[in-house]
Parts: structure tokens; C-alpha cells; sequence
């Protein structure tokens, strides 16, 4: 790049020191490479950092709970409880003789509250008249995109005890 003529009004200095501010804003090839070098290092340290949180994930854990006692629940008949926490609503569901199940009772859609139909043996929701499968809380009609979480649920003597959530 040519220089710029020195004008007869120009600082002693610039004799000596002939690099104009036009000239500046030019990266050096150094510069472009320590750039990239610095920045590809912190997006590594970003991605190592993003995998180690992951590897020490742990899914969180659920508390054991008591549901009802085995029989308290007459055949096609439920019992509405709280579980993981008191804010979270579920129906558990005597499908038949020695079938319990256990769903959240929000809807995968827009959260109404879904109820078990005898009439029908499945899971409906009074809003879309989404509906689910009793026996496996998949979803069979309407809007809801994605199963009722299930309840696990363990038999322990003659308890039904909550032991999880399975989010599908
Ligand atoms: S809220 Fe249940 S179907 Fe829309």
C-alpha cells in the first residue's frame, strides 16, 4: 500500500514512524490466526464442559408412596392421587382383577384433567376429546402429541407403592 505523501505539516515523528490510521484496521495474518486459535479453544473448553454435565446427570429420584391398598379399588374403578410431588395429579386405574395402572392426570395436550371412561375402558379428556389407551397411555384419538406419563407402580404386600415416572 502506498504511503501517503508527508505533507509539510506533519509531526517530526512521522518520519520515523510512517504507519497511518487508513492502514490500521488491517488484520495481520498473525492476528487472524491467534483469533481462530483462541476462539476454537474456548469453544472446545464449551463443548467439554457441556459433556461433563451430562455424564454427571442423574435423573432425579423418586420418592416411594403408597397409592392405595391392593383391593381398596373395586374392578374399572380409580383413585386420584398426588405423586412425585403434591402439585402433580394422577389417576391410578384398576383395569381388571390383578391390573393396576397408574398415569399423570394432565393431559399431553393443553393440560385439562383426563378421567377414566368405563364405558369406553379409556383415558378421555373433556376439552379436544383427546383419548388414551388404559393400558398403556398411549394416545388413540385426538390432539394430545404424546402419551400420559405412567406412574410406575410396585406391589409390596398387599400396598401399591409409586416408585417413578416414565416420561415417553
Ligand atoms: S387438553 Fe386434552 S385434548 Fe386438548
Amino acid at each position: 500500500m502506498a504511503l501517503k505523501p508527508i505533507t509539510g505539516r506533519d509531526p517530526l515523528w512521522r518520519d520515523e514512524f510512517s504507519v497511518y490510521a487508513d492502514d490500521e484496521r488491517f488484520v495481520t495474518r498473525r492476528q487472524f490466526a491467534k483469533f481462530l486459535t483462541l476462539t476454537s479453544v474456548a469453544m472446545a473448553a464449551g463443548n467439554a464442559w457441556i459433556l461433563a454435565k451430562s455424564w454427571m446427570y442423574r435423573a432425579p429420584a423418586y420418592p416411594l408412596r403408597v397409592v392405595a391398598a391392593a383391593g381398596e379399588v373395586p374392578v374399572g374403578g380409580v383413585k386420584l392421587f398426588n405423586y412425585p410431588a403434591s402439585t402433580d395429579p394422577c389417576i391410578l386405574i384398576r383395569t381388571d382383577q390383578d391390573t393396576y395402572v397408574a398415569y399423570s392426570q394432565v393431559c399431553t395436550h393443553l393440560s385439562c384433567a383426563v378421567f377414566y371412561s368405563q364405558a369406553t375402558r379409556q383415558i378421555e379428556c373433556p376439552c379436544h376429546k383427546g383419548s388414551f389407551s388404559a393400558a398403556d397411555g398411549s394416545v388413540l384419538a385426538g390432539p394430545p402429541p404424546r402419551p400420559l406419563p405412567r406412574v410406575v407402580l410396585e406391589r409390596r404386600g398387599d400396598d401399591l407403592v409409586a416408585t417413578g415416572v416414565e416420561v415417553r
